[in-house]
């Protein structure tokens, strides 16, 4: 059964685009970060907390492959390390997986991310100037992964709606 598996920065809108993708297509959607959440019983700020990122990718790698061989088809929302993890890429180009890179600007990133960092233990505790400077450097690592996905959606300056159109149009 088909995946559509939406990945990219944190920031880039990977669950509000794929909770509004799922009631256009009527197609579930499962966030693999939630996933995460509901197996360690702790949220990702306490996984990483308690257990360290190494433990984080593991359960990550785990329940990404879990649910790539579930029965249904499925909107996976990723977290944005996924693919640059435990050669989770590589998973991307499977059969029946259409992995789709939201793509968003280092300024959209840092817009967005400013706003909203509590629960992301990688940039809870920076300031604006080392975020900026975080986000450019982790993206740029980071793009090499990303792109291996099959399409590219570039989502600044454009609506969900928008963004919405564009994977419908990918997936027609
Ligand atoms: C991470 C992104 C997060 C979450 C974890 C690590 C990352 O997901 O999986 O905090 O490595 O970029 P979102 O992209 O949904 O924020």
């Amino acid at each position: 059964m088909k995946k559509i598996i939406l990945l990219g920065y944190m920031g880039c809108g990977k669950s509000t685009i794929a909770n509004k993708l799922s009631n256009c297509i009527e197609i579930p959607f499962v966030d693999l970060d939630k996933k995460i959440e509901e197996k360690a019983n702790l949220s990702i700020n306490a996984i990483f907390e308690k257990h360290g990122e190494i433990y984080f990718r593991k359960l990550e790698h785990q329940l990404f492959v879990e649910l790539l061989n579930s029965p249904e088809t499925l909107i996976i929302g990723l977290g944005g390390g996924t693919p640059c993890y435990a050669n989770n890429h590589e998973l991307l180009k499977e059969k029946g997986v259409v992995a789709i890179y939201l793509k968003a600007s280092i300024d959209t990133l840092f817009n967005r991310l400013s706003l909203n960092k509590s629960k992301r233990p990688l940039i809870a505790d920076k300031n604006d100037s080392e975020m900026k400077e975080f986000i450019a450097i982790h993206l740029f690592e980071r793009s090499f992964y990303y792109n291996q996905a099959q399409y590219k959606v570039v989502v600044d300056d454009k609506t969900i709606d928008e963004v919405v159109e564009d994977i419908i149009t990918i997936l027609a």
